[in-house]
């Protein structure tokens, strides 16, 4: 690789509460597989962040740092070519967010539509942690401390990143000098995956996701109740295309996209069962899950190596992040002894 040069800096982060799936497939893990030689990509398990709403779920949140960590390098995250690195370990991060606090109100935090449709999800009400309300700035100091200028997100995290732009400017000018760069949200152009049972998005807590490492048998079962037309009921009957969660997924998973369609023009004219169309997905998605599973398996009898993957890569953002931190104090004025 040629490190003379200078590629665009990326920042992405999951939180580890749980394995990932192939909601997070389409959504983000493809996308930074294509990303890491074009980029200088680091991805933070924002595990502090996980806190936030987790507070007294620690060990669930270090215990999935390692879960996410292998889904990452069972689907092609290279560690030689992207940093994959652990947030509570980067005390940088936390320093820049003391200062970046007192550059935005309360009433601007209260304001971010994301923040505000995940307290009535989590039914904070009243008692909003105040770690919660104010994640959006850790997320800002994240992002600025490694000079990111893309972050791949979902549309659920445009206003962070607004948010994140603001803090950079106010920032900027109290120091007198753009030191932080802005940033911009990278969109993925595939929507929210559906979950199997085609009601809500992919999630955990719904019980409606496949993981990365699931096993033929679970694929199966999966696809067997998937939600298709409700209106098709005997094979010659028209079926509906749109909103059947089966041809969704092959829209998201088949790479044979021709084939796809000619199957969509047979579906709406009646004649093709719901059987068929769900056997070829099942086929589809063993296909992409197998070798994925298969890593997966192969890394977790190697935790020593994922620990050192993580190791090095925090130590490599450390150094980094430190650096920002450095920049800001002293443009800011502080001491630095
Ligand atoms: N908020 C992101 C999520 O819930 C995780 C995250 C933390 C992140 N810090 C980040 C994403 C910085 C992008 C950049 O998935």
């Amino acid at each position: 690789m040629n490190q003379t040069v200078e590629r665009p800096i990326i920042l992405t982060g999951d939180r580890p509460t749980g394995q990932l799936h192939l909601g997070h497939f389409v959504g983000s893990l493809r996308t930074r597989v294509g990303l890491q030689d074009s980029h200088q990509q680091y991805i933070l398990l924002a595990d502090t962040q996980a806190l936030t709403d987790n507070a007294d779920n620690v060990e669930k949140v270090q215990r999935n740092i390692f879960q996410v960590a292998l889904d990452y390098l069972a689907v092609g995250i290279d560690p030689s070519k992207t940093t994959i690195c652990v947030q509570s370990c980067l005390p940088a991060l936390f320093e820049l967010t003391s200062y970046y606090m007192n550059f935005v109100t309360v009433a601007r935090l209260e304001r971010n539509p994301t923040i505000k449709s995940e307290i009535q999800m989590r039914g904070f009400e009243r008692d909003i942690p105040a770690g919660f309300l104010c994640y959006p700035v850790s997320q800002a100091a994240d992002i600025t401390a490694f000079k990111a200028t893309v972050v791949p997100v979902g549309e659920d995290q445009i206003p962070m990143i607004e948010q994140t732009n603001e803090l950079i400017r106010r920032v900027n000018r109290q120091i007198g000098q753009d030191i932080l760069p802005e940033c911009k949200a990278l969109l993925s152009n595939v929507g929210r995956l559906p979950g199997f049972d085609g009601k809500a998005k992919m999630s955990k807590s719904l019980g409606n996701t496949i993981v990365l490492d699931a096993s033929d048998k679970d694929i199966k079962k999966a696809v067997n109740a998937m939600y298709t037309d409700p209106n098709h009921l005997r094979i010659e009957d028209p079926g509906q295309v749109e909103g059947n969660i089966v041809f969704t997924y092959l829209d998201a998973f088949d790479p044979d996209k021709e084939e796809v369609e000619a199957l969509k023009a047979y579906y709406r004219r009646g004649g093709l069962g719901d059987g068929t169309v769900k056997k070829r997905l099942e086929g589809v998605l063993k296909d992409l899950i197998a070798p994925i599973r298969e890593r997966r398996n192969e890394l977790a009898k190697d935790p020593g190596y994922v620990m050192d993957v993580l190791r090095e890569g925090t130590e490599q953002s450390r150094r980094l992040t430190q650096q920002t931190l450095e920049e800001v104090k002293a443009g800011l004025g502080l001491f630095r002894f």
